[in-house]
């Protein structure tokens, strides 16, 4: 039997449990991370839900046509950005592993007229989707939740065909940034 020596489990049940309770309007997030003339093309339902960290897409280079994967794509906020991009010839996955997340991408692709993005539950961790899939894979403030961040970036790299593209922002900490009481604490980790 294996020994879940990080607590992987524990852990992961902390995440979907402070994400799933989540019902907290954020959209000062959104205006504080992208521009007026971006989130004009995007859905109040994603907007007011923004829970990332910085805007990263504006240094991806995503081509119209591209297959994207939005690693926790929350309310969908990068999703339907991404999908503008790719235009209808491409397509935007969004990867959640809660089911009330992908609802809200939903919506607002629904709002916004997008066709073009398919939501995929599932883990970061083992991401269900073939070797040499997807051409670009984004990712908004959600590594940094995993226990197995190696085991997120060996996935990202085998779904992503070769020569793909890996545009992500994400939280870092430098050792002894924190205190032990303040890294080992519940609501750190998940916040
Ligand atoms: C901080 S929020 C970021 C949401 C979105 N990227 C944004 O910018 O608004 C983290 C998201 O990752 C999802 N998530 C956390 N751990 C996950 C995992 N192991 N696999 C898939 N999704 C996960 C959560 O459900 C949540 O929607």
């Amino acid at each position: 039997m294996s020994r879940d020596l990080i607590h992987a489990q524990e852990l992961k049940g902390l995440v979907r449990e402070a994400y799933g309770a989540i019902c907290l309007d954020t959209r000062q997030i959104a205006h504080k991370l992208y521009s007026e003339e971006e989130l004009a093309a995007v859905p109040d339902e994603s907007v007011s839900r923004a829970l990332g960290v910085n805007n990263h897409l504006r240094f991806a280079d995503i081509e119209p046509g591209e297959t994207v994967l939005d690693i926790g794509s929350g309310a969908g906020i990068d999703t339907v950005l991404a999908a503008k991009a790719t235009g209808p010839s491409g397509r935007v996955i969004a990867l959640d592993f809660l089911p009330e997340m992908l609802e809200r991408t939903s919506k607002a692709a629904a709002d916004a007229g997008l066709d073009n993005i398919e939501l995929l539950e599932g883990e970061m961790e083992a991401i269900p989707l073939p070797d040499d899939s997807v051409d670009q894979v984004i990712s908004n403030g959600v590594i940094n939740l995993s226990p197995r961040k190696r085991r997120v970036l060996a996935e990202c790299a085998r779904v992503l065909r070769p020569g793909g593209g890996f545009c992500v922002s994400d939280l870092v900490m430098e050792e002894n940034a924190l205190p032990p009481e303040v890294l080992t604490h519940p609501a750190a980790w998940a916040g």
